[in-house]
């Protein structure tokens, strides 16, 4: 925070992260003008597959610095299928910002919308109300090809290395813990599955071992387990079940797209990602290519994660007006899609990127204050 102002870093990246980005500074505009006082100045960031084009460098190491100066960071998405390094991977500065930062906890929440698409019969699919709690600073992705840690001989065999420290794995429990703890507060389950293949590895019989100790510090937090493979289709099976899921890295990208198929796509999938001293907040999807420039991109997902990180502001610094319009926001969404209002084209509706968001601001401009 500088003189009173909150300083948010934007990195608006590729593809549609700039439609989407655009539409969530939006949104949070609005939710500005209704209830004032949210004091944020932004500073836009260049990172990602065109920058890397235009300058051989995936982030310049000021806008590095710059975004972890700022009080919280805003993506879009970063990368392009056909931008790609020698070794075939694809340009992925966020999954540095992640490790330098030290990002752990990656919150996903997913969330049945009246309206939106039920991709499972059940009646019961319109209860699902889950959060993924990845872990994104190790786990496999300890070895991503941006940390250059993978194994190579000789082009014969490539070995990558699953990491599991103690240190990381306690905070991403306890972080599992409250944040159900603060959902039974608001009438959730209560509940933390710990997905792992403890059965096979022992950096999984770790993690779980871990999450044992951590558990019994949270004694009205009801605690279950599942292996990852059961999860997957636990998670087809009876989605409504589970509350919050913490899981390894890799698991939990996986395990992330296919619960966000659950209620919907992609174009819901919010994101946190939350360290102790820092917080990036992001749609979950990536670039799409193929609908970029079109204004077909859902930004709802983008929308959301703007209200997390309004959301992570007011908790960090204690700021009411950002707890209200992060709530002002997702009200508006949750009413939209009550009202037939939000019919993203993701869901074959008739509303592009730019009549959603203004269907969206129309909706914050509607909703009551809460305060006086
Ligand atoms: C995500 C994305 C990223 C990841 C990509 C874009 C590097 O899929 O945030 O889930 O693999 O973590
Ligand atoms: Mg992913």
């Amino acid at each position: 925070m500088r003189n009173g102002q909150l300083r948010i870093a934007v990195i608006k990246g590729d593809g549609i992260g700039v439609d989407v980005t655009n539409a969530a500074l939006a949104v949070i505009a609005a939710a500005e003008r209704r209830i004032g006082g949210l004091s944020l100045g932004y500073e836009f960031l260049h990172a990602g597959a065109a920058c890397f084009l235009e300058s051989g460098r995936d982030m310049a190491p000021a806008a590095e610095q710059a975004a972890a100066a700022a009080d919280a960071i805003f993506l879009g998405a970063m990368g392009l299928p056909s931008v790609r390094h020698e070794d075939g991977t694809e340009i992925a500065p966020h999954l540095r910002l992640r490790e330098t930062l030290q990002l752990y906890a990656g919150v996903r929440p997913v969330k049945a919308y009246p309206n939106a698409p039920r991709r499972l019969m059940d009646e019961r699919a319109a209860d699902i109300d889950l959060v993924i709690l990845r872990e994104s600073t190790e786990g496999l992705f300890y070895s991503a090809a941006v940390h250059n840690r993978s194994q190579i001989a000789d082009d014969q065999e490539v070995r990558e290395t699953l990491r599991i420290t103690r240190s990381t794995t306690e905070k991403l429990h306890d972080f599992a813990f409250r944040l159900a703890r603060r959902r039974k507060a608001r009438g959730g389950q209560g509940r933390v599955t710990c997905v792992d293949k403890a059965n096979v590895f022992r950096s999984m019989a770790f993690f779980r071992k871990i999450f044992d100790e951590r558990a019994a510090r949270f004694p009205d937090v009801e605690r279950s387990y599942n292996y990852v493979d059961a999860q997957a289709l636990d998670l087809i099976r009876k989605p409504w079940e589970f509350d919050v899921l913490v899981m390894e890295n890799m698991f939990g990208d996986i395990l992330s797209d296919l619960a966000g198929g659950l209620v919907g796509g992609m174009g819901m999938a919010a994101c946190a990602e939350i360290g102790d001293a820092h917080g990036l907040f992001q749609p979950a999807h990536g670039s799409a290519p193929d609908i970029m420039g079109q204004d077909k991109a859902n930004p709802l997902a983008a929308i959301l994660s703007g209200a997390l990180m309004l959301d992570y502001l007011a908790e960090r610094y204690a700021l009411e007006a950002h707890a209200d319009a992060a709530r002002m926001i997702e009200t508006a969404i949750q009413t939209g899609f009550e009202a037939g209002r939000l019919r993203p084209m993701e869901f074959g509706g008739n509303q592009g990127t730019a009549e959603l968001t203004r269907e969206v601001i129309a909706l914050v401009e509607e909703s009551r204050q809460s305060r006086g």
